[in-house]
């Protein structure tokens, strides 16, 4: 451990974070004690977190909050996490989408619907879980690099939390997820690049700034780990048991792997009966850096520079990319790309059919949906997830020039009748 991780770690005895014991590197399993570390020092590789988790059942899950909260016990929060002023995400809904699966000619589509959260994105889950053990590790600070969404959490959680918040974002971010971060009255900041640029500034400022916890960087083991949560709510919403097919958006591959992760866990610790669940990423064209390497056949991501209306995922350089090829070819899935006219098509046939509206993020998960069921890549016959990541009221620009009002009418019958063709 170096000696500034040593300095916000209080001693192992004070510390609490559930059933996490240890941090693991992905490469090779070194492990090392519970620290705000990121990289193994042995292999350079991302640390994970490893837990003894013990028994754990479905009713004491079901008896818990109606929040992320519920699933504690398989995250790296203190056992008080509940009663302490955090975002309280999670238990968003999951939707039957037989409109949709009609619409696409398959057999059955859920939609899991994170709009619903604080922040309106999945977002909240990660940053609940980076504020809890941040908390623990004595920082009063949260921080992150973002491409908006997490901004948006950021600064919120950090708010709710009474801290301060320092939240870097490429200065051309859509207007509304600026404005969705800076009403929380933390310290925002545009910066002059693009996320790639941002992200190295954070690593940076992370370096020189010791006791700020950027949630996405010093403190990314415990952050990446709140999406497993999206994974625990499928399986319970379920009935305790994982779907066959999942489709996850990728930016920097964490919550893709994580998914996979969660489902893993569920598993082992008895929850649900293991079985294989065929996991997919989703990309736009304009940054496609994974499903590139994908259909190449390599495990080597090469760095875009991103050009798409989809900025929530525009990462050029995604640090968990390789992870993501790793976890998709040991699932049997795909990793597919789309332009942006079909991530338009994907947000408008989201909102046809299932009365969603869902920002860039979704629109790139459902176009994408398509096109593997078209080309086989998906079993129409298998039930498939589809993770619909954040709310379109976030990326109105990506729509404006494709729908509005059919007509404006004078106030009179005759002119509505005449607007719609009675
Ligand atoms: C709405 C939305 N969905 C998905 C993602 C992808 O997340 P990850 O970086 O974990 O791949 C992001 C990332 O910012 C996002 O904002």
């Amino acid at each position: 451990m170096t000696a500034a991780a040593q300095a916000q770690t209080p001693s192992r005895s004070a510390l609490d974070l559930g059933q996490a014991v240890e941090l693991v590197s992905k490469e090779e399993g070194h492990r090392q004690p519970l620290a705000p570390e990121f990289v193994s020092l042995e292999d350079f590789s991302p640390l994970e977190v490893a837990y003894d988790f013990g028994r754990i059942t479905r009713a004491e899950i079901e008896a818990g909050p109606r929040s992320i909260w519920r699933y504690k016990k398989l995250l790296p929060v203190p056992s008080s996490v509940d009663r302490i002023a955090n975002t309280e995400p999670g238990c968003t809904r999951l939707l039957r989408a037989d409109n949709l699966a009609k619409a696409l000619g398959v057999k059955q589509i859920w939609i899991k619907d994170d709009t619903g959260n604080p922040t309106h994105s999945f977002k909240d889950r990660v940053v609940a879980v980076a504020l809890a053990a941040a908390r623990e590790f004595g920082f009063k600070l949260l921080a992150c690099p973002s491409t908006g969404n997490l901004a948006n959490a950021v600064a919120s959680a950090a708010s709710r939390a009474g801290w301060d918040s320092v939240v870097l974002v490429p200065k051309t971010l859509e207007q509304a997820k600026i404005m969705m971060t800076a009403v929380y009255d933390g310290s925002l900041l545009a910066v002059d690049g693009n996320y790639d640029d941002v992200n190295r500034l954070a690593t940076e400022l992370a370096g020189e700034h010791e006791d700020w916890a950027f949630v996405n960087v010093n403190v990314r083991p415990y952050y990446s780990e709140g999406s497993k949560t999206l994974a625990f709510e499928v399986a319970e919403q379920l009935g305790w048991r994982l779907p066959e097919q999942i489709v996850v958006p990728i930016a920097s591959g964490s919550q893709l792997t994580k998914v996979h992760k969660g489902f893993n866990e569920l598993g082992e610790v008895g929850l649900v009966e293991p079985s294989p669940v065929r996991i997919c990423g989703a990309q736009a064209a304009g940054c496609s850096p994974v499903s590139t390497a994908f259909k190449e056949g390599t495990d080597v991501v090469q760095p875009q520079r991103p050009e798409t209306i989809a900025r929530s995922l525009a990462i050029g350089a995604p640090a968990d990319g390789p992870y993501v090829l790793d976890t998709v070819h040991k699932t049997g899935g795909v990793v597919e790309d789309v332009t942006d006219e079909e991530v338009v098509e994907g947000i408008r046939l989201l909102a046809r059919t299932e009365g969603i509206f869902a920002e860039t993020a979704g629109g790139v998960t459902v176009a994408n949906a398509k096109k593997m069921f078209e080309s086989g890549q998906l079993d129409p016959d298998q039930e498939t997830v589809l993770l619909i990541t954040g709310d379109g009221l976030k990326t109105m620009d990506a729509v404006t020039e494709h729908v509005g009002p059919k007509a404006t009418v004078a106030p009179n019958t005759e002119a509505v009748d005449a607007a719609l063709g009675l």
